[in-house]
């Protein structure tokens, strides 16, 4: 071993040990003849001390150390002077007094100071991440994820699940974004696809008896990219067999419990309350409700579709809706901050923003004329509006307008510190809708994916032809409004799964080429089953108090889809190309992609 202790290790209780220590050297103070310098690795930090009495070479070779030298220092403890004490450190008692170095290697300047305060550039950050991990809250995070990791296989070993690997060089799978495709040498032109979730392997997995199954599981989704969103990201991913939802419930419920406690130090509260799909929706215009504030909304489109107001009466009869929410003490607000708000609603497809001052006389608008004194007050009363608060509306489709305002609310709760940050609400959202109408392609979609059971309550609407109405047996977990996790009874029965491709509108030969597999394997005993999958890197986001997805994964890509430490995605060998039968028709990138590539 090159060292005999670590730089987080040495208390007062060692004082006048020798030890040998390696790491690097993190800053540097002269002081006169002597010089101090912080020495820094994965533990902590050790302040060594080059005294040209005590080992004149050592001294000399000190002049000659730089910020993120890797040393090795060999010399004996001692108490810090009084006065000298740092208690922000916890080695901050004692000093080691140098008497042997050797510079395991050099660095050049680095790029930026390794240090956890600072504004640092993410892209030069995500360029040179090997050093922006040295800093100790980035290997606090790995840390962090390790610790879930861990816990997470001790936890489900322990109620009796095993994990298994399934292929990462698959068939596309329906989870509803890109895939990423990687090109057959051996049968050109044919491709497999990366997944985007283990969803038809754990499938099978339960038809193959394995009964309790669980994986780490990495996914690839070419999509659109977000804060909380990562082209590569890692799904704790689970599936049962013989169980029904509340049994899915517990098991999350008593992993989350453990988990929090193992990681925060809190003690979670379980069951974790549920709401409808439906109510989420109506309440907080989003499928994900931040119910750590209030601010709800309330449809106002049967008060008003007999009003003056002619853009309301428009929308109604289009079959649109009226949303509202009460803003507290915005009565006063400027145009201009009425106009960012308007702004910010449009972004989520609002045409227009209504307003309304909550005035002791009552609601003042420019467009309060065009309804009745009843009518405001009604607006007043399910808004549960005080005077000094600003009452908002907006009219549109009902999706447009939900979203719009959902948005709305969020954005005010922030801006306006409305948000408890001491709050940690788990809730479940329940009986999302089984279809949804594309309205573009005029045709149902899967809320979840195609093979989600539904309630067999509303199964008649099936003959019926009101698919909009079958609930299905999806399921989310949203922690302070972020999505963590997402699953389902599956369908286990061929004709069944049959019946929701043809909703669906696939043909029997895209059925076949898509999921014949899973099919045929429907016809051997499949037990009834369920499962769910977690954003481990989102969960770890919560935990770490972070904004963005990138600060908990080790190489994170930019929100381009971009490494800007290896620059990949970036150009291959024209050879390359030739051995998958490849041609490159689109123009190079300006950084160059492709360049060279034969094409
Ligand atoms: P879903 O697609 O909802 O379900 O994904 C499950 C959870 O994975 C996380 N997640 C992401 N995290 C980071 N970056 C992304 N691009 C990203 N996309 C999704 C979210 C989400 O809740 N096979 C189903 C699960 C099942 O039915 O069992 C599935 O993948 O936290």
């Amino acid at each position: 071993m090159l060292r005999t202790h670590t730089c987080g290790e040495l208390r007062k209780n060692e004082i006048g040990k020798k030890v040998d220590l390696c790491g690097w050297v993190a800053s540097r103070r002269d002081h006169g003849e002597i010089i101090f310098m912080d020495l820094r690795d994965k533990y902590g930090i050790t302040q060594i001390v080059f005294d040209p009495d005590k080992n004149k070479t050592s001294h000399e070779l000190a002049h000659t150390l730089r910020n993120e030298y890797c040393v090795r220092v060999s010399g004996t403890i001692a108490a810090r002077p009084e006065g000298t004490v740092n208690p922000k450190l916890s080695t901050g008692e004692i000093e080691v007094y140098v008497e042997a170095i050797k510079v395991l290697s050099e660095s050049e300047t680095p790029p930026f100071e390794i240090k956890d305060t600072g504004n640092l550039s993410e892209d030069v950050r995500l360029k040179y991440r090997y050093l922006d991990l040295r800093r100790p809250t980035m290997q606090n995070k790995l840390t962090i994820k390790h610790k879930v990791y861990k816990y997470i296989y001790d936890h489900l070993d322990a109620e009796g699940f095993i994990s298994v690997e399934t292929p990462t060089l698959t068939k596309s799978t329906p989870e509803g974004a890109r895939d990423y495709l990687v090109p057959s040498r051996l049968h050109q032109g044919s491709f497999y696809a990366l997944p985007q979730s283990p969803q038809l392997f754990k499938q099978l997995l339960m038809v193959a008896g394995v009964d309790r199954y669980f994986q780490m599981a990495r996914c690839f989704r070419d999509e659109d990219l977000r804060a909380d969103r990562q082209p590569e990201f890692t799904q704790l991913d689970m599936e049962m067999s013989f169980i029904d939802q509340e049994d899915i419930f517990a098991v999350c419920e008593r992993l989350f419990k453990g988990l929090y406690s193992e990681v925060t130090g809190k003690n979670i509260e379980i069951p974790f309350p549920r709401m409808d799909h439906s109510e989420a929706m109506s309440l907080y215009g989003s499928d994900k409700p931040d119910t750590r504030f209030g601010l709800l909304l309330s449809e106002m489109t049967e008060d008003v579709k007999d009003s003056d107001f002619k853009i309301f009466k428009e929308v109604i009869s289009a079959g649109g809706i009226v949303v509202a929410m009460s803003a507290p003490g915005h009565k006063d607000i400027s145009r201009k901050e009425i106009d960012t708000l308007t702004a910010y609603a449009s972004e989520f497809g609002a045409r227009g923003l209504a307003f309304f001052k909550v005035e002791e006389s009552g609601l003042v608008s420019p467009i309060s004329k065009f309804f009745k004194p009843e009518t405001l007050e009604t607006f007043k009363r399910k808004t549960g509006a005080r005077t000094g608060d600003m009452i908002f509306m907006v009219a549109d489709k009902k999706d447009v307008a939900r979203a719009a305002m959902g948005a709305l609310r969020l954005k005010i709760a922030k801006d306006n510190s409305l948000i408890d940050q001491s709050k940690d609400n788990f809730l479940w959202v329940v009986n999302f809708p089984l279809f949804k109408y594309n309205e573009e392609e005029k045709r149902w979609d899967s809320e979840h994916h195609p093979f989600t059971y539904f309630s067999e309550e509303d199964a008649k609407y099936f003959e019926t032809g009101e698919l909009g109405k079958i609930r299905s047996k999806s399921y989310d977990m949203v922690l302070n409004g972020s999505e963590i996790a997402s699953g389902s009874i599956r369908i286990h029965r061929r004709d069944i799964q049959q019946k929701i491709f043809d909703v669906l509108g696939l043909t029997k030969e895209e059925c076949q080429l898509k999921f014949g597999f899973l099919l045929e394997a429907f016809t051997y005993g499949p037990p009834p089953h369920g499962g769910i999958a977690f954003g481990i890197d989102r969960i770890i986001t919560l935990f770490t108090n972070d904004i963005s997805i990138r600060e908990v994964i080790p190489f994170p890509k930019t929100q381009k889809g971009v490494c800007p430490l290896t620059n990949a995605p970036s150009a291959v060998e024209g050879t390359q190309l030739r051995d998958l039968g490849l041609k490159i028709t689109a123009k190079p990138e300006a950084k160059g992609q492709n360049e060279g590539a034969g094409s």
